[in-house]
């Protein structure tokens, strides 16, 4: 067992367990553990168990009476250890993930959670920490995202060759027509150019949609009154909706939270962004549903479920429809570049990943809720710029 060097605890019976008990079960335990004093300055650990040795390739006798740091280098992250830092001046656990080296330079990610060991008269004494190698787990994590990435790269560029090809071929047709002289006429030469010309711009809507997407430029985002904008946006989009739809807007009042408060966004990105989540709750509900669009402060007491634990404040547009709603295999999905459930040639299923993309780009945050068969429920959250 590693030693337990300047320990001044006393190693008696507690609860009916013996102490010796607790020492050989930490000993054997798979977990790293290390104890370090408290009353000491800079903490220097009193003992360190087998696991935690042969985690990191120092022996027991080279650890103890040394702060645990020597396990951070370069890539070390200086906010978990400001994390660390905290944890021992508050005396709140906490749980973090360090990238640590071991003894030969090699690195390893560590799950260290470390915890206040008061004495009896409740006075803090020691801190435990316990250690878990999850480097493989990390790994594993690493290529599943990688893998995924590639997945959705072949996916992109699939499907730009897709719809290419679908504008490209009757622009093709068109320029033959065009080539033979005998058959060329008035209404010929019109209905060519009318072909290739929407098709061109076709292809060229793939192209730019695409481009948005991937461009992370955030330079012509400018600064709006976030009711005002959002209300311009929402009216632009409901003019496309079909009349059959019942449609609805909540909290865009004045007089409330969102008094004031400004968001900086580009205006035609919004325009693209609402009149994309209308046209698919439109579709949902096959044209004859209800669709309810509602504003509120992601920190006012008085919003509904959806804020987070951020301590940023977003206005949050939620955008609800009572359509066929989305399996949840399909929702985890709907991001992606070229994930349509549509029928060949109703959708690029770029439309989702664009404003996606847009929405990214003002800092804020999409995400999707539904229950099949009883609707969708969309919430764009863009960021507060300004508390005036
Ligand atoms: C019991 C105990 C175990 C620790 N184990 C680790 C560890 O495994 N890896 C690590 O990077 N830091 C560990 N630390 C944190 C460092 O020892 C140190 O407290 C931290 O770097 C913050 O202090 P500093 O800013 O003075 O370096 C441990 C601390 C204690 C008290």
């Amino acid at each position: 067992m590693a030693p337990i060097s300047g320990m001044s605890f006393e190693a008696t019976e507690t609860d009916g367990l013996p102490a010796a008990l607790m020492l050989r079960a930490a000993a054997t335990s798979s977990f790293g553990m290390t104890l370090a004093d408290a009353r000491q300055p800079d903490h220097p650990l009193l003992y360190a168990n087998d696991a935690f040795t042969a985690m990191t390739g120092y022996d027991a006798r080279e650890v103890v009476g040394q702060n645990c740091r020597f396990l951070q280098g370069p890539e070390t992250d200086p906010e978990s250890v400001a994390k660390i830092r905290q944890t021992l001046k508050s005396g709140v656990a906490s749980t973090v993930l360090l990238l640590n080296y071991r003894k030969d330079g090699s690195r390893f990610w560590n799950r260290f959670q470390l915890s206040p060991v008061n004495d009896d008269a409740g006075k803090l004494c020691a801190y435990l920490g316990m250690q878990v190698d999850i480097t493989e787990e990390i790994d594993r994590i690493g290529m599943e995202n990688e893998r995924q990435k590639l997945e959705t790269l072949g996916r992109v560029a699939g499907g730009v060759a897709h719809e290419l090809n679908n504008a490209l071929q009757p622009i093709l047709l068109y320029a033959e027509l065009l080539a033979d002289e005998d058959a060329r006429n008035p209404a010929m030469l019109n209905q060519c150019s009318k072909g290739i010309f929407e098709n061109a711009r076709f292809a060229s809507d793939v192209v730019n949609q695409v481009l948005s997407f991937a461009r992370r430029d955030s330079s012509s985002n400018l600064v709006y009154d976030a009711r005002t904008i959002i209300g311009e946006a929402v009216d632009f989009a409901a003019e496309y909706l079909p009349s059959s739809i019942v449609f609805d807007r909540q909290g865009f009042e004045p007089g409330g939270p969102l008094d004031g408060k400004q968001i900086k966004i580009n205006r035609t990105g919004l325009l693209q962004v609402m009149t994309n989540l209308f046209k698919n709750a439109a579709d949902a509900t096959r044209d004859k549903g209800r669709i309810v669009v509602t504003l509120w402060l992601s920190g006012d007491p008085a919003a509904r479920s959806g804020h987070s634990d951020d301590p940023q404040n977003y206005v949050v547009i939620s955008i609800a429809d009572n359509g066929h709603g989305i399996e949840s295999k399909t929702l985890k999905h709907i991001f992606e570049p070229f994930y349509t459930t549509k029928a060949p040639g109703e959708g690029t299923g770029l439309g989702l990943s664009t404003i996606y993309g847009i929405v990214e780009r003002w800092g804020g945050r999409i995400a999707a809720h539904s229950t099949p068969g009883k609707g969708t429920t969309f919430r764009v959250l863009v960021p507060i710029t300004s508390n005036a």
